[in-house]
């Protein structure tokens, strides 16, 4: 499963990536204005820290707008992923992006036909939205389990399944279990899933016993 980070905050993004364990990033209006930086400066910082997928939305909802839009985002580097809105006008523009070469996430993603409209018009990546289903009562997962489902029916179906709006390490490992092929995770999730409290416990048991050795290994 590769791991994005749902991050424009760059500071955490160059951290992450020291890791060697980051494949790509993604970002939305939102996390843009929370930067309180210029997407075009933000979205050029981060593809030059990580070489993976990039996403950078687009702000535009009419077709010719969003296609605009999205020629001045690719003109930034290779790596930019073009995220478009799941609406009929989003879709237009990933078909007519995914046909000129240009890597397209549909984002806002909730139910398993939208999924399915995406990887016919030629979608890179589809983002359901795990967490703001649960939010309402929903079960984020039993969406992901039917996108997954679908899509390995069809071979022709390239489009890649991006759990976005995700909230804990439990979202991270069912989607795993599922076959999900990516998950964009806050960084605190991505941090958080390095713990467990009897690796710490463990590992302090060690430091102790090998300090009574009075030993050194370099
Ligand atoms: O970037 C899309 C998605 O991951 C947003 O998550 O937490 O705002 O529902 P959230």
């Amino acid at each position: 499963m590769k791991f994005f980070v749902d991050t424009a905050d760059t500071k955490e993004i160059r951290e992450l990536a020291a890791t060697g364990l980051l494949d790509g990033v993604t970002t939305n209006p939102s996390l843009i204005a929370k930067s309180g930086r210029k997407i075009l400066d933000v979205i050029a910082e981060i593809c030059d820290v990580v070489p993976g997928p990039v996403s950078a939305e687009v702000a535009a909802t009419d077709y010719d707008q969003i296609m605009r839009e999205a020629a001045v985002l690719r003109r930034i580097a290779k790596n930019v992923t073009i995220k478009v809105p799941l609406t009929p006008d989003g879709l237009r523009a990933c078909k007519a992006l995914s046909s000129d070469g240009a890597m397209v996430n549909v984002t806002l993603c909730f139910s398993a036909a939208q999924a399915l409209l995406a990887a016919k018009a030629g979608a890179t990546f589809i983002s359901p939205f795990v967490g703001r289903l649960d939010d309402i009562g929903q079960d984020g997962m039993e969406l992901i389990a039917d996108i997954v489902q679908i899509y390995s029916n069809y071979d022709a179906l390239k489009t890649e399944v991006l759990v976005a709006s995700v909230r804990n390490p439990i979202h991270v490992i069912t989607a795993a279990k599922l076959g999900a092929h990516v998950a964009t995770l806050p960084p605190a999730v991505l941090r958080g899933l390095y713990s467990h409290p009897l690796t710490d416990k463990g590992l302090a048991a060690f430091l102790a016993d090998w300090a009574k050795t009075g030993q050194t290994i370099a």
